[in-house]
């Protein structure tokens, strides 16, 4: 079996620095340590001296070939999972959509239908439950078992996918005596809905009442409700895209109780400020993601709840939509707009300029945000560490380079990246997929549809 040893760079995992070269074998790390002398003649050498060796990233959260608002996310399993291994992202947990009135099992048989043989990173799925049909929670034995360990329900999208509380109860509760985890898109889907119809009323139909609509109350209150149904329930429970200050304090209190309480955010709420909603014309459409952009005291607070540990992940919320898809569907109505935006691609070269070079957190603290916790969070051992035994999932990151992201340049199938003209520091050199070459210098060089899917395992 050939042998791939990275000689010179810096490696760095959630819990330290080192100077260590990197022994590869059969596509798992083998060795960590001085190994440059070693006599291994087989081995294939790779120079990385001045490099950071950083574990490849893990993308908890991202919607690729998926069914939303009438429309489906514009990055199919071929694209989205090159852009996120061009990107530096070598695995996805990506969201099984259940249709209204489709059974949860044949919506998962599809999404992986979707994926195989076409994804080129590892990835696994949580299962989305928008429908929570008569004997629907008598699949989740096997779901779980089949390893999509996770489901994922909405608290807002009134009238299409959203569930009331006490469907979300009956997922948290079946879900927790299985040992599985519940992700949740906690907003009030109710007031929204409210606040929403009156804009429209008002003759406020532009994309820039997206924001207007979702005020940070309705994030809270609804961070707030579901905390208190997970206790009823006796079910940890998993926030998605927290967006505000008062949704970090409640994380907080809860998680100051040893409540099983965990959560995440997202590249975009803590680089991203809400004026972009102001842009004239349909502009401020490239934004209209839930929950929307805030401003720099909900980032500052974001920040602190990251370094506090309050918040342990960050994901990107892929969930592309090109421009003109977005004024297709929505320029009469705000509310029609699909709602997402494009960011598999630029979270790990993102969080690392916006982070670690920008003085906001460690470099180890941005490994474990992007890739550690992310992997502990959804039962994925082999993933999200440089360390023995463990997949060889490697970044190669110059930090003397530069990154200069355009929707010209970058592999997300979109005519637009919320990014655009931005130059940060940082390049992301190589990127190693179970000890395989899969992207060079922001290209992919792997082979199609390599990826696997990841059977997850249960807390
Ligand atoms: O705007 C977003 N986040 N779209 C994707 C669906 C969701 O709410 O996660
Ligand atoms: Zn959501
Ligand atoms: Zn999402
Ligand atoms: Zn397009």
């Amino acid at each position: 079996m050939s042998h791939l040893l990275l000689t010179g760079g810096r490696v760095v995992t959630s819990s330290g620095t080192s100077d260590a070269d990197v022994l590869v074998r059969g596509g798992r790390i083998e060795a960590i340590g001085r190994l440059g002398d070693l006599p291994i003649a087989e081995a294939e050498r790779v120079d990385v001296t001045g490099r950071l060796l950083l574990p490849g990233g893990v993308d908890v959260h991202t919607h690729i070939d998926s069914p939303m608002m009438g429309t489906t996310t514009s990055d199919d399993f071929e694209t989205g999972t090159r852009a996120a291994a061009c990107g530096g992202t070598t695995t996805l947990v990506d969201f099984a959509m259940q249709l209204p009135g489709q059974s949860l099992t044949n919506a998962l048989a599809g999404h992986h239908a979707k994926a195989e043989g076409k994804a080129v990173v590892d990835y696994g799925f949580h299962m989305c439950v928008t429908d929570l049909y008569e004997g629907a929670t008598g699949e989740f034995a096997e779901i779980v078992q089949s390893g999509v360990s996770s489901f994922k329900v909405f608290m807002a999208y009134r009238g299409s996918i959203m569930l009331h509380d006490g469907d979300l109860f009956e997922v948290l509760r079946t879900s927790g005596g299985l040992g599985g985890q519940v992700c949740v898109h906690a907003e009030s889907g109710d007031v929204i809905d409210r606040l929403s119809a009156d804009l429209v009323a008002a003759g406020r139909t532009g994309p820039g009442s997206h924001e207007i609509s979702r005020p940070p109350s309705t994030e809270i209150e609804a961070v707030e409700r579901a905390i208190k149904i997970a206790r009823m329930a006796d079910s940890p429970l998993y926030f998605v895209h927290l967006s505000t200050e008062g949704a970090v304090e409640a994380v907080a209190e809860a998680r100051s109780k040893e409540w099983a309480i965990a959560g995440e955010t997202c590249t975009h709420y803590l680089t991203l400020d809400r004026s972009l909603y102001d842009a004239p014309g349909f502009e401020a459409a490239k934004v209209v993601l839930t929950p929307p952009l805030r401003t720099q005291e909900h980032r500052d607070a974001l920040w602190r709840g990251l370094r506090a540990g309050t918040l342990g992940v960050v994901s990107s919320d892929h969930c592309p939509f090109c421009l003109e898809e977005k004024r297709r569907l929505g320029s009469a109505d705000f509310r029609a707009i699909p709602n997402g935006g494009p960011g598999v691609e630029h979270r790990f070269i993102v969080m690392y300029a916006e982070g670690v070079r920008a003085g906001r957190i460690s470099l180890e603290k941005f490994v474990d945000l992007v890739a550690g916790a992310p992997a502990r969070q959804f039962g994925l051992p082999s993933k999200g560490a440089i360390t023995t035994g463990a997949d060889a999932d490697i970044v190669v990151l110059d930090p003397e380079g530069t990154t200069t992201i355009t929707a010209e340049t970058q592999n997300q199938r979109m005519d637009y990246t919320p990014y655009e003209g931005w130059t940060l520091p940082g390049a992301i050199e190589s990127v190693y997929s179970r000890g395989e070459l899969i992207a060079r210098d922001g290209r992919y060089v792997g082979v199609a549809g390599r990826g696997r899917f990841l059977a997850r395992t249960t807390q």
